[in-house]
């Protein structure tokens, strides 16, 4: 019954309320003067211990200006609050339930009655993504692959059925559907992977062509910028190659481009020619710049971050498309609302936030793109857009030594002793880390032999937030920290 409802949009009077409401919020340095409305999406990501309530972060995206959020489960306190907004919400079908929600349309069907229905018209849901970069998982590729489509179908059809018209179904890809992954040059040549084309893509631009609806691509120029070995400008990764200083000229095509992002929208567009679907829409689920990383990931910072995410704001403000297709309307979603603490791997992955998780803004931003780029103030100046060559070292990190937790740091020490060759031999009896015989100097010892040993396979100084790289010696009297310089 309420069902049959969604997509009324909701009291007019209650979103001026709210607005009213906001501004005064919006005066701690970010966009009240530049009005609210509808900016750029937010990813919403929630990987994290110490982030504000679903009500103060909903306040917090129409202080930045966002026009919708995007969540990764269909959380019933967010949903909540949410209602009543004018904030439309998309969310994620999680990568686990995909099986099941394909093998049953019960299952599909009652998925939608808990998850959607409840919140159903006052939460303006617009785009169920069923699953999350899926195809970049290839221990998934015999089981959840090919059932992407099928619970697609399932949860499309339970919806229709139940009168929900409004909300538009798709997946959320990676660049590395793309047999050239995140840099595809030039972006006329690009084609998806052939272990996926055939068997997923082909019947996913099937469905998303019938239904009307978006390929949803997680698109981050950030990641290709840092992986060119000083190849691409950073202006152009930024957005600040126009006026023709800085282009790149696809020899397929003949088009110009004067930025990263482009480049790889048309790879997709491209590709998704290739099948003969060059039709269907794009939208790009995921792009950001991270505003923080560990020393030897270039290029992020709060500066960047800032110019990236306005500069994005501003140009689709202006809905320009990309050179493949002109003037094209494409929803977009930032990554992400919060610096996420929880998230495992190198420092950057814990850095996309536009806010702190106190709820202060990392740095203003207007996501409606309306506010011009000198009326912000002034920015730090980067000291990472070239490589990091000095030592670096691996310690525990000082918020876990305040606040120290025995238990998850003898876990992290009994895992770093397993690892690698010797890793605790300098912090048993007799050795030269022995003293202190505390766990906190331990921890620092451990985590700095196994990291040092491991990182160039990928390891990283994290250790579920109790590490943090330095790059002053932590080494004392004969107990010698062996650096990144080796
Ligand atoms: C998928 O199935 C193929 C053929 O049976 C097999 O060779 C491959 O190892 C399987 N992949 C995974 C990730 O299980
Ligand atoms: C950058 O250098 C690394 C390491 O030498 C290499 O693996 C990678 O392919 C290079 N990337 C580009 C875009 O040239
Ligand atoms: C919020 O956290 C940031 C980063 O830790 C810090 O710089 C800022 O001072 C904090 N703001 C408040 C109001 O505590
Ligand atoms: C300490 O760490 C353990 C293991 O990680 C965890 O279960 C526990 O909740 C932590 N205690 C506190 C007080 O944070
Ligand atoms: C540990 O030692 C073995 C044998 O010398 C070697 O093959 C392996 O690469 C070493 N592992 C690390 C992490 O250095």
């Amino acid at each position: 019954m309420a069902a049959s409802m969604a997509g009324v949009s909701p009291l007019r009077p209650l979103l001026f309320l709210l607005l009213a409401a906001f501004a005064c919020h919006a005066a701690d340095g970010s966009t009240s003067r530049y009005g609210h409305g509808h900016g750029l999406g937010v990813n919403y990501g929630r990987v994290a211990d110490d982030i504000p309530s679903p009500r103060r972060s909903v306040q917090l995206l129409r202080a930045a200006g966002a026009g919708s959020v995007k969540i990764y489960d269909a959380n019933a306190p967010v949903l909540r609050a949410l209602a009543g907004t004018g904030l439309t919400v998309s969310i994620m079908v999680p990568n686990e339930i995909i099986v099941d929600l394909a093998a049953s349309y019960a299952a599909a069907d009652k998925w939608v009655a808990d998850n959607l229905l409840p919140y159903l018209p006052r939460t303006l849901i617009k785009y169920l993504l069923v699953g999350n970069e899926v195809l970049s998982d290839t221990s998934a590729a015999n089981t959840t692959w090919p059932r992407i489509v099928p619970a697609m179908e399932n949860l499309h059809r339970s919806l229709r059925r139940r009168g929900v018209s409004r909300v538009k179904l798709s997946t959320t890809l990676a660049m590395d559907a793309l047999v050239t992954g995140a840099f595809p040059r030039p972006p006329s040549a690009a084609a998806f992977r052939p272990d996926i084309a055939e068997a997923v893509v082909r019947p996913l631009l099937r469905f998303i062509e019938r239904t009307n609806s978006y390929y949803f691509v997680d698109a981050y120029p950030y990641f290709a910028w840092a992986g060119s070995n000083g190849t691409v400008p950073l202006d152009y990764a930024l957005f600040r190659g126009g006026d023709g200083a800085i282009r790149y000229v696809d020899p397929g095509t003949g088009l110009a481009y004067t930025n990263l992002l482009d480049e790889m929208l048309d790879a997709v567009g491209a590709a998704m020619s290739k099948l003969g679907h060059g039709g269907v829409r794009l939208a790009i689920a995921e792009t950001g710049w991270p505003n923080a990383g560990d020393y030897e990931q270039i290029g992020a910072s709060v500066r960047n971050a800032a110019t990236y995410n306005r500069n994005l704001a501003a140009r689709f403000a202006r809905n320009p498309g990309t050179p493949a297709r002109p003037g094209a309307r494409m929803p977009v979603f930032v990554f992400s609302l919060y610096n996420e603490d929880l998230k495992p791997g190198p420092g950057t992955e814990r850095h996309w936030g536009i806010y702190y998780p106190n709820g202060t803004a990392v740095y203003p931003i207007d996501l409606a793109g309306r506010r011009p780029l000198w009326a912000y103030p002034p920015l730090p100046v980067p000291e990472n857009d070239a490589p990091y060559k000095g030592p670096i070292w691996c310690v525990l990190a000082a918020h876990a030594a305040q606040k120290l937790n025995e238990t998850a740091v003898g876990d992290a020490l009994t895992y770093a002793c397993g690892q690698g060759n010797g890793t605790c031999d300098a912090i048993q009896p007799g050795g030269a880390c022995f003293q202190p015989n505390t766990g906190a100097a331990h921890a620092s010892s451990a985590f700095n032999s196994y990291w040092q040993q491991l990182r160039k396979t990928g390891a990283t100084c994290y250790f579920n937030n109790l590490a943090e790289q330095t790059i002053k010696d932590p080494s004392y009297g004969s107990c010698k920290f062996q650096s990144s310089l080796g």
